[in-house]
């Protein structure tokens, strides 16, 4: 079985064969996929678990979905175990969403299912990492020295690790900006990453930002004074969105007034609602490409 647990996982060529397949189906090709998937999603989600609902049904394939506190996890069982259970179930293909990590993946792997990662804890989400990466391609014919600015907190995000390695491996230049504690203290796997104390200065080096949530469910001390402080100091405002040279985007959920204010959240320079647009074409790209030959 094949699978997608980080963007590392693919390969260049890969991306690029996963960016025509998104284009094909964003642009009305249809194709068929035998057999049952899952959704096992124990942590909360609206645009992931709906997109990849959306994209196997339009594949054709069985649907199933577990939330939280629906499995047999809650008595104990191991998420190793729950895999083999599935895939005895005859599940062709586990979409799963968890706040853990499974280092090492390698023992989940052979287990004669598909995984695909939709979010596991603060490693990888690496389906919205090619949502941002198409997302930007659409508006942008090259990342080639493209300047993007992530602003937020870094620190605990997935889509930072998915989708900052993706617009590093496309030669976009990447900064970061957000309260000093949710900075990680290593970003050299993503390039040189200029640090931006101050989010103007940022907004004013960036072509492109990227904001993104605070993940306050794994924090494990307070990282910053208020929320009203934060967005003061951080936040999208209507001054800071007139700044903008570009476009900017947010994987989403949004917290209006904290990540961004709400007069700008849908404004022009806003490409936020086209990452959920596109989110189950790009989801259908890797199911398709994962099953296709099995
Ligand atoms: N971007 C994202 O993962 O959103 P959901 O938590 O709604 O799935």
């Amino acid at each position: 079985a094949r699978h997608l647990i980080s963007t590392k996982d693919l390969s260049t060529e890969e991306i690029q064969e996963l960016y025509s397949l998104f284009r094909s189906f964003k642009g009305g090709r249809r194709e068929k996929l035998k057999g049952r998937a899952v959704l096992f999603f124990l942590e909360a989600s609206t645009r992931t678990r709906l997109s990849f609902e959306v994209a196997l049904r339009e594949l054709g394939m069985e649907t199933h979905h577990v939330g939280r506190g629906e499995s047999a996890i809650e008595k104990g069982e191991s998420f190793k175990d729950t895999i083999k259970v599935l895939s005895a179930l005859g599940f062709r293909l586990l979409v799963f969403r968890v706040p853990f990590v499974l280092f090492p993946y390698e023992p989940y792997l052979k287990e004669g299912i598909s995984l695909i990662n939709a979010g596991d804890g603060t490693h990888q989400h690496p389906t919205q990492g090619l949502i941002d990466l198409f997302t930007a391609l659409e508006h942008y014919p090259s990342l080639e020295g493209l300047k993007v600015l992530f602003v937020g907190d870094i620190l605990h995000s997935r889509v930072f690790r998915s989708s900052g390695e993706l617009f590093s491996r496309f030669y976009a230049q990447l900064g970061v900006c957000g309260p000093a504690t949710l900075i990680p203290s290593d970003l050299s796997p993503f390039g040189d990453v200029k640090v931006f104390d101050s989010v103007d200065e940022g907004i004013e080096w960036a072509d492109f930002v990227v904001y993104l949530r605070l993940q306050e469910e794994r924090f494990k001390e307070s990282y910053v004074p208020s929320k009203e402080s934060y967005f003061l100091q951080f936040g999208l405002t209507k001054e800071r969105y007139k700044k903008l040279k570009g476009y900017f985007m947010h994987p989403g959920p949004v917290n209006l007034y904290v990540d961004v204010d709400p007069e700008v959240l849908y404004g022009e320079k806003s490409l936020v609602l086209k990452q959920v647009q596109n989110g189950p074409f790009v989801r259908m790209a890797v199911i398709y490409n994962l099953l296709k030959d099995q």
